[in-house]
């Protein structure tokens, strides 16, 4: 379920993922036309989510696994005042409905000022006292598929967690470097993509908004003449560099070879005379010379996929639902991320300096510390990635797997102890010292791997 939906980027990017969205919920009545147009099957609904009262009781029969929203952010935003006022309040009604509700996951966008802000704070104790483990997460959407240098915070929590329990996996989920603008136009995007298949039960099709198959010898083929890019985004890479109206004092023009920057509902303007004379030292060229963005364009950099229609009278309100988005190929990575969670086939990384807190405050030699942290990862792969919040509930679980149970009874005990020790270092707020960015590849392997 969404709430606050907008025009649908979060949901489009979750229904990638493979979640079912069942339900969804926006003020606005052009965003909710947009949503049901593209999306299909009259999922959105306008609602306004501030009559508590007027909407939870429907929610309660929805019973969804996941609650997923990005509360309006004006409020907090970088590019807005600073004062947090009825805006920002909604973050709250989106906790009030979170804690009333009690999905198993949810998940919240917002923009990363809203971090500091006293209304999170707030909204984050309700979550904490309904029971929820929380990630939070600032990451760039650069790195999530979109070539947009857009920075955003993203909590995830679910029930009885530990915080920061999925933070490794979102970390591993990033791209090594930012998409950048040709990444996006100067790549030729079919309508769809032939995949030959390696048996007859399986479709050789596939749509260029979803993960290509597996990639075998016989998929490679060269690519026909007919897969041209739209002329306007041929003509944008050819030109080389994009203006972009600068929120503060920052850099007007940027290269093709870079990412876009966050995209707002005046990104698009054209230089004004006082940029032109007074243009930033950095610009590569004079932002005179540079390419026009058109709305598909934006539409794109935003994560819309080529077939999505804007259905409004006023172009202002296609910019401002646009702008509002989360980029959906941001969304599907962190619902795939989610998908691998509750499924099991990750677990969340142990970080390095539990290894060095063993040896310094548990008087552990390297070898043993090394082997505790491994069969610490090898309970947590038992428990099928889950962190418990309260650590005797981590050691009844384990007692509740049969696999457990198959070990000797040196083995069982090692296991618990080496889950108590983990537990007490995590006790001891080293987990708040995280630095996700920092994490590598194998953090959060899936569970076959690690076996
Ligand atoms: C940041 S946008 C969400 C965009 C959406 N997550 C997406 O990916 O397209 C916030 C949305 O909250 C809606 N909104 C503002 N006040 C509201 C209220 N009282 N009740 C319901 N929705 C509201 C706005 O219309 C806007 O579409």
């Amino acid at each position: 379920m969404e709430l606050f939906c907008g025009a649908g980027g979060m949901s489009l990017g979750l229904t990638q993922a493979g979640c079912d969205v069942v339900a969804a919920y926006d003020a606005w009545p052009v965003a909710v036309e947009n949503y049901n147009h593209n999306l299909g099957g009259n999922v959105a609904r306008v609602a306004d989510l501030t009559d508590l009262l007027g909407i939870v009781p429907d929610l309660l029969k929805l019973a969804p696994d996941m609650i997923a929203g990005g509360p309006p952010c004006q409020d907090y935003s970088s590019a807005g005042r600073r004062e947090e006022a009825e805006n920002a309040r909604l973050t709250l009604a989106f906790a009030l409905i979170i804690a009333t509700v009690r999905p198993r996951w949810f998940l919240m966008e917002n923009v990363t000022t809203a971090a500091k802000s006293a209304t999170w704070r707030e909204a984050r104790t309700v979550l904490k006292r309904a029971g929820y483990g929380l990630t939070e997460s600032k990451i760039d959407a650069s790195r999530y598929g979109v070539p947009q240098s857009r920075r955003r915070l993203f909590v995830v929590g679910r029930q009885g967690e530990r915080d920061g329990f999925l933070a490794s996996a979102i970390a591993v989920a990033a791209a090594p470097t930012p998409m950048t603008i040709r990444d996006l136009f100067g790549a030729t995007t079919p309508a769809a993509v032939y995949f030959p298949s390696t048996s007859e039960a399986r479709r050789s099709i596939w749509s260029p908004d979803e993960p290509a198959p597996t990639i075998r010898e016989r998929s490679i083929r060269p690519l026909p003449d007919s897969y041209k890019p739209h002329p306007d985004d041929a003509a944008l890479v050819a030109n080389g560099f994009i203006y972009s109206r600068p929120v503060r004092a920052g850099r007007g023009v940027r290269t093709v070879d870079e990412p876009f920057p966050t995209i707002t509902r005046t990104a698009w303007e054209r230089p004004t005379a006082r940029y032109l004379s007074s243009p930033h030292p950095a610009d590569p060229v004079a932002a005179s010379e540079t390419a026009v963005l058109s709305i598909p364009q934006i539409s794109r950099i935003q994560g819309f996929p080529v077939w999505w229609e804007w259905r409004a009278t006023a172009k202002r309100d296609i910019l401002q639902m646009i702008a509002n988005a989360v980029p959906a190929s941001v969304a599907a990575s962190i619902g795939r991320v989610i998908l691998d969670r509750e499924s099991g086939k990750t677990t969340p990384a142990i970080e390095g300096r539990f290894v060095r807190w063993l040896t310094t405050t548990r008087g552990r030699s390297p070898q043993s510390a090394w082997n505790v942290k491994s069969l610490a990862g090898r309970a947590r792969h038992l428990l099928g990635g889950r962190t418990f919040a309260v650590p005797a509930l981590e050691l009844a679980a384990l007692e509740s797997v049969e696999e457990f149970w198959a070990l000797k009874k040196n083995a069982q005990s090692d296991l618990r102890q080496a889950l108590r020790l983990l537990a007490e270092y995590q006790a001891e707020g080293h987990l708040r010292h995280q630095k996700p960015r920092q994490m590598t590849t194998t953090d959060a392997q899936p569970l076959a791997d690690a076996a």
